[in-house]
This record gives C-alpha cells, structure tokens and sequence, in this order.
C-alpha cells in the first residue's frame, strides 16, 4: 500500500484518545536494539491514572521532508515533549510517511496531577500511537482486524517508550518473547484478558505518594546499566520463571504466588539498581517504612495485600476489592502518614484505552 495520502484526498481532523497507565508485576529492566525488552513482562492495566491526546492535523501548505508539530501540554506549549514528540513522529515516517504531510497540534493533560511521581510515558506514548493509528485508518480505511490494528497500535508504543505498549489493552497485558509460546513476541504486547480470574479484574492499585519530586535517574539510564550489571544474566532467567508463575497464578487466581512474585520483581528491580555501576538508590526511607507496614498488616490480618515499585519511590499496593473498606481505612491512618502532603491516589484495573 502507499502510505502517502493524494493531494485531492488531503483534508484537515481532529482524532483523540484517552489511555491507562499499566503497572508492572513482572518487571522490563533492561533492553537491546530498538526498544527490545531483555525479558517479557506482564502488567494490569489501570483505570484512573490517565492521558488524554487529541491530535489535530491540517494538510502542509508546502509539503517539506521535516515533521511540524506542536505539543501542548496541561494547555501550556512545552517546547521539551515538542522536541520529544517530533523526534518520535520522525522515527516513525518509515511507517507512516504520511506524517510529513500535515501540520499536527498535540493537546495533552493527564488525569492525575503533573508532579505526583507517577510516569506519565506509558498513557501518554500509548494514546498517541492510538491516535496515528487512528489516522491511518481515517485516510487508508480499515484494512486490520480489531486484534491487528491494536497490535500495531502497541508496536507504535513500544518505539515511544517500551512499557506504553501494554496500556493499549483491558486489564492485563504481556509484552515480550517467552520461550516456548509462539504468539509472544518482543515487538509489541498482547492482551491477557480471557486469561485472567475475576478475583484480578477489579483489583485495586492504590499509589502511594512518598515523593512527588521527579527521579533522579531516568528509565532509560537505569535500562542501559542493565547492560553491564553482573547479575543480569540471572535475572533475566528469574524473569523468565516469574513470568510463567504469573501467567498460571492470573489463570487460577491464586492471588497468594501473584503477590510473592509481586513483591520479589519489585525487590528486584531496585536490587538490580543498587549493584549497578553507578549504583543508584530509588527507594526511599518511607518507601521501606511503608513495606514494613504493609507485611506486619498481613501477617496480623491475613490479608492479601501486595506490593510493588515502579523506577521510583512510590508504593503501589495491590489488594482485592473484598477487602476494599478495611484496607482504606488501613492506608489512611498507617501509611499516607508516609506520603508527601499524606497523598495517595485510588486506582484500579481498568478496561483500557478509549477514543474520545
Ligand atoms: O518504559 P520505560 O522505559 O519507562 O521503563 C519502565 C520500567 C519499569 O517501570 C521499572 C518496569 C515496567 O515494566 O514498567
């Protein structure tokens, strides 16, 4: 197919998405190539913490190689994702030439607040790979399955930032080569739903704030020093393991391995932080405080309440909806104390990405 749009059938639209962020329980820490995972990784998809991109494109009055874009971002032009973005729209022309046609406007704000620690790539690279693949379909027509056109959708994420790939789907998604099930691959991710016991659907995700500041290593360094970390190769393995655990435990339901391998992936991951060269520290002291707690509130109730880290500080504890109102009044009077400003945000699995 030719993917460069004939002048008579140029014309100017507006497409928009709302997209999730997701929550890692099987880690992606460390990558090759172009945005190629060191192991598959496996997250629930949440509800609340949201972006939304609207994409207005209006034909070139004189066509030029160059991407022209501006973002706007919380209504503010901000020329840093400006830079960001037309660098991705650029990386992307071998797949969609189209792009060097138009003149694009990105409006972009998210659901929860901008400093609130929470990473913002996977919602906000995930609805706009919803949106260009959207536009394709406005000029090209649908010529994908349901199923393809989201597969695409998640590989377009993926060049945009790797762990945006698994917010294209409902629930819970898998990103990433598992030796042994063919359908997997590292190019994009695929849907879990249909493989997932209702006690997981409506699991709750409440993030807790230990620090609103941004990190002080990014993603994308931490992922290079994966690269020379000498345990990476038996954590590559441990993933691998983790992986096929987890993808029996959601079948079953059996929430108990689900939240040991939680608990280790995300221990992991800051080990793997902390024997790095340069090592670096994510976690901080509250971050420890409220783990403690969280175990000591498990051991004396029996609940199954969980936790995990994301590349930060912050807690995110897992827990079924049953246990929604004790758990609540938990968090508020033992752990927000350990929050800053006492802040922490209510989420839950979620039905996915929407066009608005
Ligand atoms: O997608 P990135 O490059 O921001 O990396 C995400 C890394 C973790 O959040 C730590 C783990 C994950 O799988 O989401």
């Amino acid at each position: 197919m030719d993917l460069i749009i004939p002048q008579q059938e140029l014309d100017a639209g507006e497409i928009a998405w709302r997209s999730p962020a997701n929550i890692a329980i099987t880690k992606y820490w460390g990558k090759f190539a172009d945005q190629q995972p060191r192991n598959a990784s496996i997250s629930l998809t949440l509800n609340n913490a949201t972006t939304t991109s609207v994409l207005t494109f209006t034909p070139k009055a004189v066509e030029t190689d160059e991407i022209s874009l501006q973002l706007f971002f919380e209504e503010q032009a901000n020329p840093k994702f400006t830079e960001k973005v037309q660098k991705y729209f650029a990386k992307l022309l071998p797949i969609f030439p189209f792009l060097k046609q138009f003149d694009f406007t990105v409006h972009t704000k998210n659901s929860f607040p901008h400093s609130a620690g929470i990473a913002s790539s996977a919602s906000s690279m995930s609805a706009l790979s919803l949106c260009l693949c959207s536009m394709e379909e406005h000029f090209f027509g649908k010529t994908l399955s349901d199923f393809d056109f989201d597969k695409k959708a998640s590989y377009i994420a993926r060049l945009g930032s790797g762990s945006a790939c698994r917010s294209i789907y409902p629930i819970a998604a898998l990103w990433g080569k598992i030796d042994g099930i063919d359908i997997t691959s590292n190019d994009f991710a695929l849907p879990l739903e249909g493989h997932v016991h209702p006690v997981f659907m409506d699991m709750h995700d409440a993030i807790l704030m230990v620090s609103k500041a941004e990190k002080s290593v990014s993603s994308s360094v931490g992922h290079a020093l994966m690269d020379n970390n000498e345990y990476a190769p038996a954590r590559f393995e441990q993933a691998q393991k983790h992986n096929l655990f987890l993808l029996k435990a959601l079948e079953e339901g059996d929430i108990k391995i689900f939240g040991n391998i939680a608990e280790r992936e995300a221990l992991s991951l800051h080990a793997l932080m902390m024997t790095s060269e340069p090592p670096f520290l994510l976690m901080q002291p509250n971050s420890l405080a409220i783990i403690e707690k969280i175990r000591a509130y498990r051991k004396d109730t029996q609940h199954d309440i969980y936790f995990t880290l994301d590349a930060g500080p912050n807690i995110h504890l897992l827990y079924p909806d049953d246990i929604v109102t004790s758990v609540e009044s938990f968090i508020k009077s033992d752990l927000a104390p350990f929050c800053e400003g006492g802040e922490w945000l209510a989420d839950y699995v979620g039905e996915g990405p929407e066009q608005v």
